[in-house]
């Protein structure tokens, strides 16, 4: 028998990224706990259909959230507000078989678990069971700590998410920066520790200022995904519509926080349009196109 000194020992494979790791099974929220541990920074997109899916899930993304924002970038409805459990159960399922390896987290619409803690864990139950995700995510710091307690003593891992909270557009009457001023700030830090306290595995700080951010990163042991809230974060995620230059803003004023890794929205319509002119000129389709 050889003994192994540990000069002589083989060396223990080295922990695989997050992003870039060659791991082919399912991230789970083990491995994001991990990633935290070692500083490591990771990206999240969204995606809302299997094909989109696919592609993220190739290019390596760790971690892709089925978000309610597939009211405003995939349903056409101007908020997130009226996006049903239903909708987010179709969507999340396709996204579920489109991947392999990211681990797919599945929002909880508005309305399907402010009512309190039984009313979330029977729609979180829903979606894990009829669209396969490995995590759900819902709104709101200290008021939904008792459904995120729940949800993840009954075994659903919860990522939780505070500062601007989407679905709350109408009692915002916009969509301000939070966290300023000295009281915001405080509500803010009691938000992300009620949400940790209560067992989520991780946090979006949606539209924090980027010092607030900073220091609930900091303070946290749970990782913070930051979208318009600065680099401090652990991770970072944005709307893949957003990300990949899709998104047909207002006015053409793209938001401060989005950076555009693409110009699809150009490249799409080029494509129509390239394939409606040959149509019309008859050079499609050309002779290898047709059966004989
Ligand atoms: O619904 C969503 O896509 C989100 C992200 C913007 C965090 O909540």
């Amino acid at each position: 028998m050889t003994l192994h000194t540990p000069a002589q020992a083989p060396a223990k494979p080295e922990q695989p990224g997050l992003y870039g790791g060659k791991s082919s099974r399912r991230i789970t929220v083990r491995d994001i706990a991990a990633a935290k541990r070692r500083g490591e920074k990771w990206p999240m997109l969204t995606a809302y259909d299997a094909m989109t899916a696919s592609v993220f899930d190739d290019a390596g993304i760790p971690v892709m959230l089925v978000g309610d924002s597939a009211g405003n970038a995939h349903l056409g409805y101007d908020s997130t507000v009226p996006v049903t459990l239903d909708q987010m159960t179709m969507l999340a399922a396709a996204v579920v078989r489109g991947t392999r390896r990211a681990l797919i987290v599945g929002d909880l619409p508005f309305g399907s678990y402010q009512e309190g803690p039984i009313q979330a864990l029977r729609s979180a139950t829903h979606l894990v069971k009829e669209a396969g995700v490995g995590a759900v995510k819902l709104e709101g710091g200290e008021r939904s700590a008792d459904q995120i307690r729940l949800l993840v003593e009954s075994g659903i891992p919860v990522m939780a998410h505070v500062g601007l909270t989407p679905q709350s557009v109408h009692a915002y009457g916009g969509h301000p920066v939070q966290g300023r001023g000295e009281e915001a700030a405080q509500q803010l830090l009691r938000d992300a520790k009620a949400v940790q306290d209560a067992g989520a595995f991780a946090v979006v700080l949606e539209l924090v200022t980027a010092e607030l951010a900073a220091e609930v990163t900091r303070i946290l042991h749970i990782p913070t995904v930051g979208i318009g809230s600065g680099a401090e974060c652990d991770a970072q995620v944005l709307v893949w519509t957003d990300m990949a230059g899709m998104t047909d803003w207002p006015g053409g004023r793209t938001p401060r926080f989005v950076k555009q890794y693409g110009q699809l929205r150009e490249a799409l319509g080029d494509a129509a349009r390239a394939f409606a002119e040959d149509v019309v000129g008859g050079a499609y389709p050309a002779e290898e196109h047709a059966f004989h």
